[in-house]
């Protein structure tokens, strides 16, 4: 880790427009086991991304009003596994993708592993939208959407329940005193860790090198995962079966690097290991 160097991040290019809008969504405030968390037990929590972007076009609009209902993740303290039980599909394994954007990667995922259900999570409605375009398209039987705030989710859902779990190019917060809004931090990761199987992977893309580092930092300190690399390839090369993300394709547009981190799930924590 310590020979982690990147490009500098062109903070310039980032808008400071995108993320005016506030609502506040239910959460609970610290790390709880999910025994000990109940919705009884929420507070209100700012969530600072975008809702929605322009206005959905009529087919977009149909496709949420009708078709999400079917595949929302309504239960979300229940045993995720139940989210696929209506259809007679039963997935072999979970695996999450945490703000999925336009679904890009999580639907191609879909696609080439039909045994595995994947749950998705993005309150970003336009990109909804999109993936579900893309499932109806495709017939995707193995995947279910929660289209809130991932953290309501995943303080709710089991421990040990997921194989993996992606977050790709999450908002980067570039500035300082923004910081403490980024994905990665103790509260999320005691939740990530929780929620993985032993073993289980957490993957984790950005082209931001603040970012990157942060995130290494923070998966350092928490001790209950091992960084799977151990030379610049590991990090350069994309995860298996990947495709660009929206995100992705503008990042390599605006000449930023992509890093990949590879993180497996250890049952026993090790604080300040990685
Ligand atoms: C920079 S975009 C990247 C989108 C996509 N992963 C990609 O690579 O194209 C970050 C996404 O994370 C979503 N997001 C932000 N905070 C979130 C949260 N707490 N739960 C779920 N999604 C979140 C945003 O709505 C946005 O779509």
């Amino acid at each position: 880790m310590a020979g982690f160097h990147g490009k500098k991040p062109i903070w310039s290019r980032l808008s400071s427009q995108r993320f005016k809008s506030c609502t506040y969504i239910p959460v609970s405030k610290k790390p709880k086991t999910s025994q000990e968390t109940s919705e009884s037990d929420l507070v209100r929590r700012v969530f600072y991304g975008r809702r929605q972007g322009h206005k959905l076009h009529p087919k977009q609009a149909r496709l949420v009003e009708d078709f999400l209902p079917e595949i929302r993740i309504t239960d979300l303290a229940a045993d995720p596994m139940l989210a696929f039980a209506p259809s007679n599909f039963v997935p072999e394994q979970l695996v999450m993708e945490i703000g999925f954007g336009g679904g890009e990667h999580l639907a191609a995922q879909a696609e080439t592993k039909p045994q595995i259900g994947f749950i998705g999570c993005e309150p970003f409605l336009n990109g909804v939208a999109k993936l579900l375009n893309r499932i109806q398209q495709q017939d995707l039987q193995n995947i279910r959407i929660h289209d809130e705030d991932a953290r309501v989710l995943i303080e709710l859902m089991p421990d040990s329940c997921l194989a993996a779990i992606y977050l790709l190019y999450p908002d980067p917060w570039p500035k300082k005193k923004h910081h403490k809004r980024r994905f990665v931090n103790s509260e999320n990761l005691y939740h990530i860790h929780r929620l993985l199987q032993p073993g289980g992977m957490f993957y984790f893309a950005s082209d931001i090198p603040d970012y990157v580092s942060w995130a290494l930092i923070h998966l350092r300190n928490h001790g209950g995962f091992d960084w799977q690399a151990q030379e610049a390839a590991d990090w350069q090369h994309p995860f298996e079966g990947w495709v660009r993300t929206r995100y992705e394709e503008k990042a390599l547009a605006a000449g930023r690097t992509p890093t990949y981190l590879r993180f497996q799930q250890r049952a026993n924590i090790r604080p300040g290991f990685l």
